[in-house]
C-alpha cells in the first residue's frame, strides 16, 4: 500500500470545482437506459455512448475520475486510444466498479447484500495494472416496513469495510456507497434515521477493518423523503438534514463526501448539492458529487444514440458537468440552466 499516492488520489478526486461521473452501469442496466432511447444495447453502441461523454469539449474542468465498468476498462475509442489513456490524458482519473451486484440477503427477505469480495485481490491487482486509480462498491439499503434490519446493515458495512481494506491493500482509493434508496412513502426522518444506523455500523467496521480514513471516499445519498411521499421538504430542509446527519457521523478525516443522485432530478441533484456548499463552505470535508443519472439523462436524451448528434450529446453533458462543478463552489443558480 502506498499511502501517500492513496491520499493524493483520494484528494485530486474532490479537487476544488470537480466531482466524479458514474459511467459503471453493468450491461444489464445501461441496456434499461438505452432501450429508453430506442437504442440496441450492442458492445458497440456502449462504446460509441461513452466515448461521447469521455470526450466531451471542456469537461477536464469539472469532471476529476470517472467510474468504469468492466467492460468499459478495457475498450477504446475509434481512434485506438484506450478509454484509460483518454481519460489520463484529459487529466481525468479512471475508476472501477467492483462489486458483482445486490444479491437477496437468505435471513432478512426483501432485503439486499452486495456481493463480489471473492478474488478481490487479484481483481485489484489486474485492475490497478489497467489504470484503475479508484474503485467502487454499493450497499444498497431499502426502506420498508421494518426495514432496514440490523443484520442486513451490518453485513453490507462488514462487506463494504472488506472491500476498503483490500483497495488500500492494492493502492487503490475505495469509495464507500451505503445508499439508502429514495423508493416509497417514507417521509424524510425516516431517510434521516436509516442513513444514521448505516453510517454508525460502516464506520465501525471501517475502524475493525483497519481502513485509513485520508484514502478513501464516502458516497452517500442525500437525506430526503421517498419519491412517494406526499411532503417533499424544500432545497434547504435536504441541505440543513444531509449536512447535520454527516457533521454527526462522519469523522473529519475522510477528505471528502460524493453524494450519488438516486432518482433526483438532474436539476434537484444539482440544486441540494449546491444549497450545501453555499450554506455551508466551512465543513471538514469537501462536499462533491458522483452522479451517474443526474450527469447523463440530458445527454442521452440528446444523443438519441444518432452519430449526428454525438456534438449535441457531449454539449449536454458538458452543460450538466459545468453546473454541478459551480454547485461545488456553491455559486449555481436555476438561470444558468439555459445559459
Ligand atoms: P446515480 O447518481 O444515478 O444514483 O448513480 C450513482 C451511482 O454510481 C450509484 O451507484
Amino acid at each position: 500500500m502506498s499511502t501517500q499516492e492513496l491520499i493524493a488520489t483520494a484528494h485530486s478526486l474532490v479537487a476544488p470545482g470537480k466531482g466524479i461521473l458514474a459511467a459503471d452501469e453493468s450491461n444489464a442496466t445501461i441496456e434499461k437506459r438505452l432501450s429508453k432511447i430506442g437504442v440496441t444495447s450492442t458492445e458497440a453502441a456502449r462504446r460509441d455512448y461513452r466515448e461521447m461523454l469521455f470526450s466531451a469539449p471542456g469537461i477536464s474542468e469539472a469532471i476529476s475520475g470517472v467510474i468504469l465498468y468492466d467492460e468499459t476498462i478495457r475498450q477504446k475509442a475509434a481512434d485506438g486510444t484506450s478509454f484509460v489513456d483518454l481519460l489520463k490524458k484529459r487529466g481525468i482519473v479512471p475508476g472501477i466498479k467492483v462489486d458483482t451486484g445486490a444479491k437477496d440477503l437468505a435471513s432478512c427477505p426483501g432485503e439486499k447484500v452486495t456481493e463480489g469480495l471473492d478474488g478481490l485481490r487479484d481483481r485489484f491487482k489486474e485492475y490497478y495494472k489497467l489504470g484503475a486509480r479508484f474503485a467502487k462498491w454499493r450497499a444498497v439499503i431499502n426502506i420498508n416496513d421494518g426495514t432496514p434490519s440490523e443484520t442486513c446493515l451490518i453485513a453490507n458495512a462488514e462487506a463494504l469495510a472488506r472491500y476498503a481494506a483490500l483497495a488500500q491493500e492494492q493502492s487503490i482509493v475505495p469509495i464507500v456507497e451505503p445508499e439508502v434508496i429514495m423508493d416509497g412513502a417514507h417521509g424524510i426522518e425516516r431517510c434521516e434515521d436509516a442513513t444514521v444506523r448505516a453510517l454508525v455500523h460502516v464506520f465501525s467496521k471501517l475502524r475493525e477493518h483497519k481502513v485509513m480514513l485520508e484514502g478513501l471516499l464516502l458516497k452517500p445519498n442525500m437525506i430526503l423523503a421517498g419519491t412517494e411521499a406526499a411532503n417533499q421538504p424544500e432545497i434547504a430542509t435536504v441541505a440543513d438534514r444531509t449536512v447535520r446527519t454527516f457533521l454527526r457521523y462522519v469523522p473529519a478525516a475522510v477528505p471528502g463526501i460524493v453524494f450519488l443522485s438516486g432518482g433526483q432530478s438532474d436539476e434537484l441533484a444539482t440544486a441540494h448539492l449546491n444549497e450545501m456548499n453555499a450554506k455551508y463552505p466551512n465543513v471538514p470535508w469537501q462536499l462533491s458529487f458522483s452522479y451517474g443519472r443526474a450527469l447523463q439523462a440530458p445527454a442521452l436524451k440528446a444523443w438519441g444514440g444518432k452519430p449526428e448528434c454525438v456534438k449535441s450529446g457531449a454539449a449536454a453533458f458538458a452543460h450538466r458537468a459545468r453546473l454541478n462543478s459551480a454547485a461545488r463552489y456553491g455559486k449555481y443558480s436555476p438561470a444558468m440552466e439555459s445559459q
